[in-house]
């Protein structure tokens, strides 16, 4: 008996490893483009699950708390609790809550039977409001985020959140600390999941991702998509051919609860976190923008040196997660502006106004050069011998061979992409097209084996439908100047100077930095095995939770790319 298990084990270990061996590696690279045809039938169906179904319904009772969910700080040791409580309003005439009228507390501990440690947070409610005839005004309610600090690495702890003087505790629920920052030592499984919206396929992608039993899930961008529908309710697939008429683009904020209820079932026991996209803008009265995102989740700003909500960093393990913004002001310098398309100032449309007003804050964001110089910052006090995996996150792709969004974020990939270059980033991950793309290592639109993997996972299932035409399809190259987002700042895409697409803004095949696409909803799962091995793995909603739509070792060559010459010349070269 002892010898069949022994020869059973043997088997099963030499079918592994077999299997891995399989599986390639980027050190096999800069592989042969690969596309795998659409299938049509595996569209799925992008509808969004209406406000009737139970999984969006409001279940608690007065001020018992719901939307519950985890988000980590900047370090192991600390994470964040939020809830809301109370009920949103909508209508003409609204009545904001008093946010002190609940308290913030959470009590926590590493047994279910002894939450003996108790923390105080603070409480906020956000306004949408529509000054124009016939919309609706929108008033949350009230949101709490309670930073739990001292805790253990690697660590279950159970937690209650509420109000205890108003009897109204949530239940029990538990989430695990991320592991201490070293090369040996990193969170099992991180998925990463972008565009998501709350469609039947959203349901499917959250329920195969939950299947994979991740400790962090990343939220490339692009949240709830309220704001593919009117104040009054009414949605559409697509905004702007939809409703062209409103005065200002309008959202249905209450798309935001039902996204809070759906997702408390993942994100009350897997810590999330989240950077902003184009649909979380979100403009509104009084020149404000990103509001519910702002509000509604806690990110550690403050306590990786940043100013904002729009990019900050975090260490999950030995990985240093920095999250970006590229829908503010990400230029070098002011003299570094790509600022060079503007909106007509004589135009009278009350949108094409607020899209100006929002220019001016971006502008005003620009002039300071904040996020650039927070992200020079941020590299610097990265120790790549305790986070040896950087790993940078932001919404729209710098590559990306789809016609959607086609070059779209071109200006913030001239200003930021040497910096990241510079400073060793080993992956990207984006969202913002609907499909999936894995890039060959690549720099400056050349394959370079010290630059960055660029991923990206726009295809979380969200209401716009799939992206699947490819820009360099005959008749699929965009015209230039139709390419860039009014909220981006900038047109920077210019024919290429290079490279075998030299002359044309568009290549006559799939591009040489683009190793596999495929037009598919799905989700991926980054496993850091250790300080140069990580597997990435990228999972279909059609497909069983075991099989795998596209999968490689992603290996790091610190030896071979250094970082510090790199660094160094660059310092060098600007004396
Ligand atoms: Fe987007």
């Amino acid at each position: 008996m002892e010898n069949f298990r022994a020869v059973y084990f043997l088997m099963l270990f030499l079918l592994v490893a077999a299997v891995r061996c399989d599986i390639p590696t980027t050190l096999d690279g800069p592989f042969e483009p690969v596309t795998v045809p659409f299938d049509l039938s595996l569209r799925g169906i992008a509808v969004d699950l209406p406000d009737t179904d139970p999984r969006v319904r409001r279940l608690v009772q007065g001020f018992e708390p719901e939307q519950i969910s985890v988000s980590l700080s900047a370090t192991y040791d600390s994470v964040w609790i939020s809830w809301i409580t109370g009920e949103f309003q909508i209508g003409y005439n609204i009545k904001p809550l008093d946010p002190k009228a609940v308290s913030s507390v959470v009590y926590h501990g590493t047994s279910e039977y002894a939450l003996v440690h108790e923390t105080r947070g603070q409480s906020l409610i956000y306004n949408q409001l529509y000054p124009f005839e016939g919309l609706l005004n929108y008033t949350s309610g009230i949101i709490h985020h309670v930073q739990l600090t001292g805790l253990e690495p690697s660590t279950l702890y159970y937690y209650r959140c509420g109000d205890p003087t108003l009897q109204a505790m949530s239940d029990i629920y538990y989430f695990k600390t991320m592991p201490a920052s070293s090369p040996q030592s990193y969170p099992d499984r991180i998925a990463v999941v972008g565009d998501l919206g709350l469609t039947y396929n959203t349901t499917t992608t959250i329920s195969h991702l939950l299947n994979n039993k991740p400790d962090l899930v990343l939220l490339v961008g692009d949240v709830t998509y309220a704001n593919l529908y009117l104040t009054n309710g009414t949605g559409s697939d697509c905004y702007s051919c939809s409703f062209p008429e409103t005065p200002i683009h309008e959202t249905y904020q209450p798309r935001w609860d039902y996204w809070g209820r759906f997702m408390q079932n993942l994100v009350s026991k897997v810590p999330m976190m989240v950077v902003e996209g184009n649909h979380e803008i979100e403009e509104q009265a009084f020149n404000r923008t990103f509001v519910a995102y702002s509000s509604r989740f806690a990110f550690p700003s403050k306590e990786s040196g940043s100013s904002s909500t729009f990019y900050y960093s975090f260490n999950a393990g030995g990985v240093h997660f920095i999250m970006l913004g590229a829908y503010i002001g990400y230029d070098k310098s002011v003299c570094g502006s790509n600022l060079n398309q503007k909106i007509d100032v004589n135009k009278t449309n009350v949108k094409e106004r607020l899209k100006l007003e929002v220019l001016e804050v971006w502008l005003s964001v620009m002039v300071m050069a904040e996020q650039y110089k927070w992200l020079q910052r941020d590299l610097d006090s990265v120790d790549r011998s305790i986070t040896p995996w950087l790993v940078a996150t932001w919404h729209p792709p710098w590559y990306s061979s789809y016609k959607a969004h086609y070059r779209e974020a071109e200006c913030m990939r001239v200003e930021m992409e040497e910096l990241l270059y510079l400073y060793g980033v080993d992956i990207v991950f984006n969202g913002h097209v609907h499909a999936y793309e894995r890039s060959n290592r690549v720099y400056n639109y050349s394959l370079d084996p010290c630059g960055p993997l660029h991923i990206a996972v726009g295809d979380g299932g969200n209401r716009e439908k799939m992206s699947v035409e490819f820009a360099d399809e005959p008749g699929h190259c965009p015209d230039p100047s139709s390419t860039p987002d009014p909220y981006m700042g900038g047109f920077c895409a210019t024919n290429f100077t290079f490279g075998p697409a030299k002359g044309k803004f568009c290549w006559d095949r799939q591009p040489e930095f683009s190793a596999f696409r495929e037009s598919s909803f799905g989700h991926g799962i980054l496993e850091v095995k250790n300080e140069t091995w990580a597997l990435w793995t990228w999972y279909r909603n059609q497909d069983s939770d075991n099989e795998v739509g596209d999968q490689i070792y992603i290996v790091r060559q610190p030896d071979k790319c250094l970082v510090s010459p790199r660094v160094k010349g660059i310092l060098f070269a600007a004396i």
